[in-house]
């Protein structure tokens, strides 16, 4: 997302904790598009990691437009199996620091004499229960339930919010999750340059939700005829069930 904004001549403010890939991408966008970037190496599922980033930003005296929620991560395990810890840090990051960032930065924007956009990241497991990632998709039902509600609140005002919901797409997140991806899932994947297109115009286009590719866009308007049961059944069919620890 930061490539294309900054493709699009947007100055951007990245984020993430690895300073070494964030320094890296910083001089190849400033190198490759002449635009103005700015990394801050903050670790999100801290808890008061959100505020630490708002703070560096006000301080380096940025308006800030354009707000994408991304980070964020899965571990795909029973859930009794997963330690409590990384369960919390999880939490933080996929709902916490995204509320957070979302309510520190409104106020200034909706100040603004312009258009300005949120943007958050959900995934197709927003849409139902799926065992195995059973915090991981429950969060994403919270973002995307969020993002419609506030869009509503918003609706008359300068600041529009879009939900992307992507389905599996080729990134660290398979690795980092632990999914050990069957022939299916394996064959659906996208690509995460398509996926954060899809996201960017739909977020441009003041859109409330979007669902990356149109079999994922099939499969998620489906969901509502189906009982819950089936869904989570059907989750695990296509995902597989992972290994105990
Ligand atoms: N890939 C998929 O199949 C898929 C499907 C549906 C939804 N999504 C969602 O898409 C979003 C992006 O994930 P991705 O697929 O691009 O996975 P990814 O390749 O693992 O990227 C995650 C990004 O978030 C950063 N990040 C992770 N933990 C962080 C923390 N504690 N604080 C600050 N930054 C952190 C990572 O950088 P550092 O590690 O350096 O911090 C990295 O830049 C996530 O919200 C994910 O849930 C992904």
């Amino acid at each position: 997302m930061a490539k294309i904004l900054a493709g699009w001549g947007c100055a951007v403010t990245i984020t993430a904790r690895r300073e070494g890939r964030l320094e890296e991408l910083a001089l190849a966008l400033r190198r490759d598009f002449n635009v103005d970037v700015r990394w801050v190496a903050c670790d999100l599922s801290e808890r008061d990691g959100a505020s630490r980033l708002y703070d560096d930003v006000v301080r380096a005296g940025e308006i800030i437009d354009i707000l994408i929620n991304n980070a964020g991560f899965g571990i795909y395990r029973a859930f009794s199996d997963i330690e409590w810890e990384r369960q919390a840090r999880m939490v933080q990051l996929n709902i916490t620091a995204l509320v957070e960032l979302t309510h520190r930065f409104l106020p200034a924007m909706l100040a603004l004499d312009r258009r300005c956009h949120i943007l958050n990241v959900s995934s197709i497991g927003a849409y139902q229960p799926v065992p195995y990632f059973a915090c991981y998709a429950a969060s994403k039902s919270y973002v995307r339930d969020f993002s419609e509600a506030l869009a509503h609140e918003l609706a008359d005002t300068n600041v529009s919010v879009t939900s992307v919901c992507p389905g599996g797409t080729r990134t660290e997140f398979i690795d980092v999750s632990g999914q050990k991806l069957g022939a299916l899932a394996n064959a659906s994947m996208m690509d995460a340059h398509r996926v954060a297109l899809v996201g960017l115009k739909a977020m441009l286009r003041r859109r409330r939700n979007v669902v990356t590719g149109i079999m994922n866009a099939i499969m998620c308007f489906l969901m509502r005829f189906l009982p819950r049961r089936a869904a989570a059944r059907g989750a695990v069919a296509v995902l597989g069930k992972p290994e105990r620890s």
